[in-house]
C-alpha cells in the first residue's frame, strides 16, 4: 500500500489513489471476452481452495489441475506460497496484509478467467470477508469455493514445513490456527477433508460435479 501512495506523489502536490481512480477511464477492448472464450473453446472459471496450512489445498489443487489438463482444459494454478515469492513478496501475515494478498490474487484470477482459463487458487485465505470480495468479482457459476476442511490436529500432525512447531514455541507469529484465526467458510460449493477422503476420490468428485469442468 505504501508503494501506491509513494507513486502518487507528483511535483508539489499530492494525488491520492482515490483521485487517480476517478481520472482513470475503462478502455473497451476490440477482442471481447466472448471472442477470447470462443478461441479458447472453453469457459473460464475460478476454483478457490481455502484451508489451514497443511490441509492439502496445494496437493488437491495440483491433482485437479493435472486431471483437468489431461482432459484438454487450459488451466493455471495460483498458489499462495508461490505468489509470496513475487507479486506478493512485500506482504506479511497480519490481517491487512492477508487481505491485500487475497485481493491481488483475486484480481489476477479474474483477469485469467477473462482470458478464458480455468484458474485454480490455493490460499489459506482465512477471512470470510476477503473470500467474499473475491467471489464478488465473478459471475454466478464462475467461482467455486472449495473448503479443504482437514482438522487442525491433523494439519499440525503433518506439519510438512515444520511451521506449526515453530509457531507453538513463538518463533513464527500470526500463524493460522495457532495465533491467528481461520474463519470457516459459510457456504462453500465443496468441502473436502483430506484426512477422510482419498485424493483421487476428491478429484473425481470435483470433476463430476464442478459446474463446467467436465463440459
Ligand atoms: S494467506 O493467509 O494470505 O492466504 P497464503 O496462502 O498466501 O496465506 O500463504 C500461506 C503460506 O505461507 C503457508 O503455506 C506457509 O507456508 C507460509 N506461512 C508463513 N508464515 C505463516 C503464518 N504466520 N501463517 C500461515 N502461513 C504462513
Amino acid at each position: 500500500m505504501t508503494a501506491i501512495k509513494e507513486s502518487s506523489v507528483r511535483k508539489g502536490s499530492m494525488t491520492t489513489p482515490l483521485e487517480i481512480a476517478s481520472e482513470v477511464r475503462w478502455h473497451d477492448q476490440k477482442v471481447s471476452t466472448q471472442m477470447r472464450l470462443d478461441a479458447m473453446e472453453q469457459k473460464g472459471m475460478c476454483i478457490w481452495f481455502t484451508g489451514l496450512s497443511g490441509s492439502g489445498k496445494s496437493t488437491l489443487a495440483n491433482a485437479l489441475d493435472l486431471a483437468l489438463h489431461g482432459t484438454g482444459k487450459k488451466t493455471y494454478l495460483l498458489d499462495g506460497d508461490n505468489l509470496r515469492h513475487g507479486l506478493c513478496q512485500d506482504l506479511g501475515m497480519q490481517e491487512q496484509d492477508r487481505a491485500e494478498n487475497i485481493r491481488r490474487a483475486g484480481e489476477v484470477a479474474k483477469l485469467m478467467v477473462d482470458a478464458g482459463l480455468v484458474v485454480l487458487c490455493a490460499f489459506i485465505s482465512p477471512y470470510q470477508r476477503d473470500r467474499d470480495r473475491v467471489r464478488s468479482l465473478f459471475d454466478e457459476g464462475q467461482f467455486l469455493e472449495v473448503h479443504v476442511s482437514t482438522p487442525l490436529t491433523v494439519c499440525e500432525g503433518r506439519d510438512p514445513k515444520g511451521l506449526y512447531g515453530k509457531a507453538r514455541v513463538g518463533l513464527i507469529s500470526d500463524f493460522t490456527g495457532v495465533s491467528s484465526p481461520y474463519e470457516v467458510p459459510v457456504a462453500p460449493e465443496f468441502v473436502v477433508d483430506t484426512s477422510g477422503e482419498t485424493l483421487d476420490y476428491a478429484v473425481s468428485r470435483l470433476m463430476a460435479t464442478g459446474a463446467g469442468l467436465s463440459s
